[in-house]
């Protein structure tokens, strides 16, 4: 027996529990489930540090907000969907600290917003820096309110459903048991985040495996704007976790070997006693990685065991701001590299930490999949173009989860006819295979381990900051030899609780189509632009490619291209300027 809802919501951080709340407030009777594999606590959405922008302070403006947005996005941004999310971003944000988010606070008791990289006004919000893990406390809670949103904790989709170009819903196992259910809906909103863990060396958790991104790729969906990977420039090394860029909006430095603030010979402005915003580390990521780069080729790094790295300097700023701003920089510095940054060098590198592609929708989270949408990480509206300014994503998955969650509500009120009897079969079809896979016993050859780790330095070499013709063929090659070799996998655990072996089976799977297809648009994509720098064409060509790149999938994984022009509403391209 299936199970139905109206909406399932595949996903539990923060875009997942937004588009819950925001079905539910639009119809009560509707039934919502948030299915997600893993507890919502443990969603990404905990882990973001630095803060959410919204524009709040009497010298800020929506469009100052929405320029930086589309200029930092090198202009491959959709103009329509920004000017929305600059105007609701507000109104999340309030509506949070009315739900009992602890934004921190000015002296008088006003917000406190702090600089960001690439944004020329103070307009981030944060909760000292662990915003991600109140934002998430704070939605958690207002969805356990709704009676009618149901979770399946610790549930792993599999697969969408589809019939005659419409989605009914999806396959799922539940971890604890290896009990599978066919989940009927009339509406699916994928909210799954990122793919980080296609690369070796992420800010991104464990989860992050792009599953969303693959669900809908094989569905039938197109992916967009794939090539653009987000590198962070300031992640701790072996581990890459996460130091917020609000060390360097607090006044933090980065130094090369020579102890000499490198950010000046890159056309982000000079020193200045004060953080200056737009400029040096208040520049945005990708220019910062790629000047990490070129300070490596130029042998001003320091090599380390985990790679070659440089200096975050925070030591001027003394503990009481770092306590009070930065506690839990502290924490993590202390924890996981035994040292203290109030008295301490902290050793950084560029790192993997977002992904501006994803599943493509439209302003409201459509898909040109009847009956799917998508929102945060795992989507791509676009309003990040080919490089996301940081704090725009907790703003967007709040904006864009509950646009998601009230199209999708109008859209299954809607509707008139239910699944045919072929979904089911599907569905029946999909059980069968996955208890294959848990039974199976053959003598698979390969470890799903080994292609993994292939496939995270295969892109690292191929798709990493800098890439060219040459790197992304063979990476391509490669991906296309490890897809072989994952047919025959060694499946040796076989039991039904919690079976990670299977789990990281069905995560790989996932992880080489999303490689597959980064691969493939990055390929003819012959311009650099934001993230994407081709060393082969360093130029950014607004003639061929001021569009979208749209991946679909193939049947043998490989991705066929495609473009989309891009939505200019009031701000045409221009030249980047930052330190100026
Ligand atoms: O550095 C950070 O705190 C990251 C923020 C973001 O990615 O938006």
């Amino acid at each position: 027996m299936a199970q139905f809802h109206n909406v399932v919501i595949v996903g539990g951080g923060g875009a997942g529990l937004r588009a819950a709340v925001a079905v539910a407030e639009a119809n009560p009777l509707l039934s919502v489930a948030i299915v997600s594999k893993v507890y919502p606590m443990r969603s990404h959405t905990v882990s973001a540090e630095g803060g959410a922008a919204a524009v709040i302070a009497e010298d800020d403006s929506l469009d100052e907000h929405a320029y930086d947005t589309v200029s930092g996005g090198d202009w491959l941004v959709e103009q329509d969907a920004v000017e929305a999310f600059v105007q609701e971003a507000p109104r999340e944000l309030l509506r949070l600290e009315h739900q009992g988010c602890p934004w921190s606070r000015k002296p008088d008791g006003h917000i406190a917003v702090r600089a960001f990289g690439g944004m020329k006004k103070k307009r981030t919000w944060f909760a000292a820096d662990k915003t991600g893990f109140h934002l998430l406390h704070t939605l958690f809670q207002s969805a356990l309110s709704y009676p009618d949103i149901v979770r399946y904790d610790e549930w792993f989709v599999t697969k969408l459903l589809v019939d005659d170009g419409r989605v009914h819903g999806v396959v799922a196992i539940e971890l604890a048991t290896g009990r599978i259910e066919t989940i009927i809906a009339n509406a699916v909103i994928v909210c799954s985040g990122g793919c980080g863990r296609v690369f070796p060396f992420t800010t991104n958790a464990n989860i992050k495996t792009g599953d969303g991104m693959a669900l809908a790729y094989q569905a039938g969906a197109p992916l967009k704007d794939m090539e653009f990977v987000q590198y962070h420039p300031t992640g701790l090394p072996f581990t890459g976790i996460l130091i917020t860029e609000a060390t360097r909006a607090e006044g933090g430095w980065l130094l090369n070997k020579d102890g000499y603030r490198y950010l000046q010979d890159y056309d982000l402005g000079k020193p200045t006693p004060e953080p200056v915003l737009r400029s040096m580390e208040l520049g945005p990521r990708d220019r910062l990685s790629q000047a990490f780069m070129h300070e490596h080729a130029k042998g001003r790094t320091i090599e380390t065991p985990y790679g070659p790295i440089v200096h975050l300097d925070l030591r001027h700023l003394g503990a009481s701001v770092i306590d009070s701003k930065l506690p839990f920089v502290r924490e993590l510095c202390s924890k996981y590299q035994n040292i203290d940054p109030v008295k301490e060098l902290i050793p950084v590198r560029p790192v993997v930490h977002y992904m501006m592609g994803g599943i493509h929708t439209d302003i409201d989270g459509a898909t040109p999949l009847e009956g799917l949408y998508a929102a945060g990480e795992v989507a791509c509206v676009s309003i990040n173009g080919a490089n996301r300014l940081g704090s725009n994503s907790l703003p967007e998955l709040l904006v864009f989860g509950a646009r998601a969650g009230k199209a999708a509500a109008e859209y299954v009120q809607s509707l008139q006819t239910g699944p045919r009897s072929v979904v089911y079969k599907q569905g029946d079809d999909e059980e069968r295979r996955l208890r294959h896979e848990l039974g199976r016993h053959d003598d698979g050859t390969e470890r799903i381990a080994d292609i993994r780790t292939e496939m995270q330095s295969t892109m690292e070499e191929g798709a990493g900051i800098y890439r060219d013709g040459n790197s992304l063929e063979k990476a391509a090659v490669k991906l296309h030899e490890l897809r072989e070799r994952f047919e025959r996998a060694a499946i040796d655990d076989h039991s039904s609780t919690f079976n990670t072996e299977i789990v990281a089976m069905l995560e790989l799977s996932c992880m080489l189509d999303v490689a597959q297809s980064i691969v493939a648009c990055a390929l003819q994509r012959t311009e650099s632009r934001g993230a994407h720098q081709r060393t082969d064409h360093p130029m950014r060509d607004d003639e061929k490619f001021l569009a979208h790149s749209l991946v679909h999938r193939q049947p043998d994984g490989s991705g066929r291209v495609g473009y989309l022009p891009v939505t200019i509403t009031r701000w045409p391209p221009g030249e980047r300027v930052y330190g100026r």
